[in-house]
């Protein structure tokens, strides 16, 4: 697919999908070398979906979001494929059509709501101003819409609460507070980037649930990224599994857990605690670590940590192929686990 930059294209695009990925790659130059953190990404999220990204630390989770959302470092990027939301190309997009589509249109909610929430302006502040900016609205009507959406996001005493600093409230309170801000202008797609980790189990599934049905409410898109298996399952449509920079597994959630394909899905779900898990039974961390990623590979990044790998595996990189029982179903691997139980081989 080729796309001029900022080109609208909503005339043609199928009117269910949100946001077409296809063959993104995002590269940087770092004193190592070319380092490409996104590797030939393709995906499609409809509106009203929620995709679940996991993967171990590295594997391209942040740096996918940050290049959908036009969000990387001005030099010593190359961005490659397209990223069409909503009909406009964001990859070599303008900043001024960035900027009217950031907060508006997409919007996004980071693991640190501190390094993102101003320490010294008042919570009603940094809601209202976002009001004012996108939607236009006077100080009175931006003051009860901010009202309004933190009563939405669950905060006790939303009148108090808007006069509050960010370091006066908790870590759960203040991830709400970014999650109403992101929610200020009804985007189409919200990009949540590990928004629960440093917060405790119970506070986490609060949050989550909150996404959910906010989701719900708005029929919003969500891409819900996370290194945690467990934290998707229950909350996502489909599940895009990455490793050194590429998806090396995507399926419906549901298909993803019942028939997955990858040793390396498999290999994340067993490092993942669960709650029904008593506790003195140890978790399997993944052994080995994920591979450098300045340095040219040959066959499958992850074959030299799995048990199921052939030399074919170690020489020739897996393509990504349909599943022949669900065409939704779409890994990378020469030694898939299904084949392995039911005796066949892709
Ligand atoms: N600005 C940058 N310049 C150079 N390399 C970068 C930059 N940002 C990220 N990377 C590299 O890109 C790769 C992917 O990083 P990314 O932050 O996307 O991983 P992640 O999957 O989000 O990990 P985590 O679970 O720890 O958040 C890593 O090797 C990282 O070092
Ligand atoms: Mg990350």
């Amino acid at each position: 697919m080729s796309l001029t930059p900022g080109l609208d294209r909503s005339a043609s695009t199928d009117e269910s999908a949100l946001l077409e990925v296809c063959n993104a790659s995002t590269t940087f130059a770092t004193d190592r070398g070319s380092l490409r953190a996104v590797d030939d990404v393709s995906f499609v999220i409809k509106r009203g979906e929620t995709l679940g990204i996991v993967g171990e630390s590295g594997s391209g989770k942040t740096v996918l979001s940050r290049s959908i959302l036009g969000l990387l470092p001005r030099s010593g990027v190359l961005q490659e494929g397209s990223i069409v939301f909503d009909g406009t190309e964001i990859v070599g997009a303008p900043d001024k059509l960035m900027r009217a589509i950031w907060g508006a249109k997409m919007a996004m909610v980071f693991q640190d709501p501190m390094a993102s929430l101003n320490p010294v302006v008042r919570i009603g502040r940094q809601i209202t101003e976002s009001l004012r900016l996108h939607l236009d609205l006077d100080r009175s009507e931006a003051k009860a819409t901010a009202l309004s959406l933190l009563e939405q996001v669950g905060i006790p005493s939303p009148k108090e609460r808007l006069r509050s600093y960010p370091f006066e409230l908790s870590g759960g309170m203040r991830q709400r507070v970014m999650i109403a801000i992101a929610l200020a202008c009804s985007p189409k797609l919200l990009l949540a980037d590990e928004p629960t980790t440093g917060l405790d189990v119970t506070v986490q599934a609060q949050i989550l649930d909150l996404l959910s049905s906010l989701q719900k409410e708005r029929h919003m898109s969500v891409i819900l990224v996370s290194h945690d298996l467990g934290v998707v399952a229950s909350r996502t449509d489909n599940i895009a599994v990455m490793y050194a920079g590429k998806v090396v597994e995507i399926a419906p959630t549901a298909t993803l857990f019942s028939s997955m394909a990858m040793p390396y899905t498999k290999a994340l779900v067993d490092s993942t605690p669960r709650l029904s898990q008593p506790s003195h039974l140890r978790l399997s961390p993944i052994e080995g670590r994920p591979p450098d990623m300045t340095t040219a590979r040959q066959g499958c990044a992850f074959a030299p940590r799995c048990s199921f790998a052939t030399d074919r595996c170690r020489s020739e990189t897996p393509p990504l192929v349909t599943s022949p029982s669900n065409p939704l179903h779409r890994f990378a691997c020469w030694n898939p686990l299904n084949s392995i139980s039911i005796g066949e081989s892709s």
